[in-house]
This record gives C-alpha cells, sequence and structure tokens, in this order.
C-alpha cells in the first residue's frame, strides 16, 4: 500500500488573502493531506485572533476536503514530524519571497529531513499580500478583489469596531 501525500502549508494567515487560497487549493491538488498550519506567535499581535484565522480559513475551504486547518506553536518542522508530513508548500510571488523563504527551506530539511516546495504565484496576484491589504483596507482602498467575500466582511467589521 502507497504511503499517504501529506502537505503542510504554514503561514500567519492575518487575514487569509486569494494568494494563499490559491496555493493551498493547489497543494490539495497535488497531496492526499493538506494542513493549513497558522502559526501562533506571542509576541506579534495580529489584526485577528488566531481562532478567528482558524475559522476563516476553515469558510473558505469547505470545498477541500482533504484540508486541516490548526494553529501551531514552536518550530514547524516539529509540527510535521508529528503529523507525519513530508513537504512544506510555499507560495513565491517573486525575488524578495524566495530570498525570505530560501534560508528557511535549508534549515528546516537540515533539521528533520522536511522537504519545501515553492508554487509560483498566479500571476494577477503577485502584489496581494496580508500586509498591503491591510494598509490599502485601512486607508479606506478597496480590497475586495484581493480576499474572499467572508474574509473581506470580517475585514470590514474589524475595522469599523
Ligand atoms: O505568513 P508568514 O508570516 O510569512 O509565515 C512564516 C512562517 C509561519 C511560515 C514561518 O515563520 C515559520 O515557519 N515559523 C515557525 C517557527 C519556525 O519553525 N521557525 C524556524 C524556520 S527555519
Amino acid at each position: 500500500m502507497s504511503e499517504v501525500r501529506r502537505a503542510v502549508c504554514p503561514g500567519s494567515y492575518d487575514p487569509p488573502t486569494i494568494g494563499h487560497l490559491d496555493v493551498i487549493a493547489r497543494t490539495a491538488a497535488l497531496f492526499d493531506e493538506v494542513f493549513v498550519a497558522i502559526l501562533v506567535n506571542p509576541r506579534k499581535q495580529g489584526l485577528f485572533e488566531t481562532g478567528e484565522r482558524i475559522e476563516m480559513l476553515r469558510e473558505i475551504t469547505t470545498d477541500l476536503p482533504q484540508v486541516r486547518v490548526e494553529a501551531f506553536s514552536g518550530l514547524v518542522v516539529d509540527y510535521c514530524r508529528e503529523r507525519g508530513v513530508q513537504a512544506l508548500v510555499k507560495g513565491l510571488r517573486g525575488a524578495t519571497d524566495y530570498d525570505y523563504e530560501l534560508p528557511m527551506a535549508h534549515m528546516n530539511r537540515h533539521l528533520t529531513g522536511v522537504e519545501t516546495m515553492f508554487l509560483p504565484g498566479a500571476p494577477g496576484q503577485v502584489y496581494v499580500s496580508s500586509s498591503l491589504v491591510k494598509e490599502v483596507a485601512r486607508g479606506g482602498g478597496d480590497v475586495t478583489p484581493f480576499l474572499p467575500p467572508t474574509v473581506h466582511r470580517r475585514l470590514a467589521e474589524r475595522l469599523r469596531d
């Protein structure tokens, strides 16, 4: 019997964008099980609580049955080891992402042998990031095209509060 192929898509997801969803869906097309793992970082206050990020990611991945959404703390390699994950999958929008991701990919492989796979960001989305979307939304700009509708609704509510 062949081994179940498992991947993890780790990130902050504060909030998840259409770029994140694209990477998650493309990963789900390649692996049997995909863990969307949200880093809990006590040193960094996000706009959304971890629980809200979990809810948003579950809402936008309901049509992807092989996807599971969880929070994690500590090292991503330990999370991978605990769940029998063979590969980390990350989206690359450009050279800046590559420069940021490459040392982590090498370090993670050094630590436990887990591989990192990069998917090129969809051409129409390479300028989409959680931080830019938040900045534009705070300034009153229209970020509708960059967010799944349920995430857009929550962001609008949060910025109204
Ligand atoms: O969405 P982000 O903030 O770019 O995601 C970064 C993330 C969460 C993937 C990265 O910071 C990470 O894997 N953190 C977990 C802690 C860890 O394993 N650090 C060592 C990486 S070599």
